[in-house]
């Protein structure tokens, strides 16, 4: 990871797009932050805590942006938000997701978390969740363009560290504004954007459709980062070559499988295609994962929050349900670690063959 000039919000931004349509290669930058590579990981509520981001990392994702976390600072004192909100120093650079409705409380939230280590400000308009958009923030806020402005414009002016934004197509089918906002957010000075393909009544129905990437690339001269369904290497080259966005992000298909960031990495820059790794190696992930996880949340959340994860390890390594099954009852550290560890001494190497 290396730094551009610090004076990043001036001829970073306007060089951008001739350094795009130049070098396919091109690796994109974040205001003074040129990231390694074009696979980034995307931010989970409930999964993209600290452990999985640094595992991630360490596979190749070339970011990692923290769970979201609400303005609302009646709530930063649970021990929810101290978790969600923590950031390690070898995050470079650290990323945090602020969400919420109030332009002066998203701007305040902006301040918290660069004075807590953060050293991008993401902000989230593309959660669907009910829970999200009854208080009108998440990807409700796309249905009203003025306030969506006045959002950008005041997280902007809050911080000087550099705010992206990630959102969806647009509130519905019908009306799709993807590019308006893009357009309102370069404008108010966003370093970079990242367009999930569906629209907020789609929830994570249906495909994602990159037609909406593809224009907002063509819209604005900040960099762009494609998002939705993108689950094997092919499909992220595919979505690059289709869209002319600067790196592709990844959610859901990493869950269980964060060496797919090796194995999209590798065939990004490369063209080659990189084995799934070996059995011992995928098992020793879990178990590094489960004692990082167990570490961060201590001995009574850890092995509740270890769950999800050990399930969709062992769903990726084939593994029958009825095995996995007794894996999710309430457990001590250790406890669990021996019962994973007995359940995958008792896998052989044949479903290695399945591709990363
Ligand atoms: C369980 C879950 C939690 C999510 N939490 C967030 C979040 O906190 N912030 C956000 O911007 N997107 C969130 N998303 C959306 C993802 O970042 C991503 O846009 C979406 O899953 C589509 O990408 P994928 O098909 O690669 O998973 C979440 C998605 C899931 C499945």
């Amino acid at each position: 990871m290396q730094t551009l000039s610090p004076d990043w919000r001036g001829p970073t931004r306007s060089g951008y797009a001739r350094a795009r349509t130049a070098q396919p290669d091109w690796n994109m930058n974040i205001g003074p932050w040129k990231l390694s590579g074009r696979v980034l990981l995307a931010p989970m509520a409930g999964i993209t805590d600290l452990p999985f981001r640094q595992l991630c990392r360490q596979w190749g994702a070339a970011l990692a942006v923290s769970e979201m976390l609400s303005a609302d600072p009646t709530l930063r004192k649970t021990r929810k938000s101290q978790w969600r909100a923590t950031l390690a120093d070898d995050e470079c650079p650290r990323v945090a997701q602020i969400a919420g409705a109030d332009p002066v409380a998203l701007a305040e939230a902006a301040r918290y978390n660069v004075q807590r280590g953060a050293q991008v400000i993401d902000i989230n308009m593309g959660c669907p969740a009910k829970k999200v958009c009854n208080r009108m923030a998440g990807s409700a806020l796309l249905a009203d363009e003025p306030l969506v402005r006045r959002i950008l414009t005041a997280v902007v002016s809050a911080v000087e560290v550099p705010v992206t934004l990630k959102y969806r197509t647009g509130p519905s089918p019908e009306r799709r504004n993807a590019v308006a906002i893009a357009r309102m957010a370069e404008d108010a000075g966003v370093a970079a954007l990242t367009l999930h393909g569906r629209t907020r009544v789609q929830a994570y129905q249906g495909q994602a459709e990159y037609r909406s990437v593809e224009a907002v690339c063509r819209a604005v001269d900040i960099p762009v980062v494609a998002n939705g369904d993108i689950d094997s290497p092919d499909k992220a080259r595919q979505v690059l070559d289709e869209t002319g966005a600067d790196a592709v992000m990844v959610g859901r298909a990493a869950q269980g499988r964060p060496w797919l960031f090796q194995a999209i990495h590798t065939y990004l820059e490369t063209g080659t295609r990189v084995a799934t790794p070996s059995l011992a190696v995928r098992k020793q992930t879990l178990l590094t994962h489960l004692r990082e996880i167990h570490r961060f949340y201590g001995d009574w959340m850890g092995p509740r929050i270890a769950r999800k994860h050990i399930k969709w390890y062992l769903q990726a390594l084939q593994v029958d349900r009825c095995h996995v099954q007794p894996l999710m009852q309430p457990t001590a550290p250790e406890a669990q670690r021996v019962a994973v560890a007995d359940c995958l001494s008792r896998l052989n190497e044949a479903p290695a063959a399945a591709p990363a």
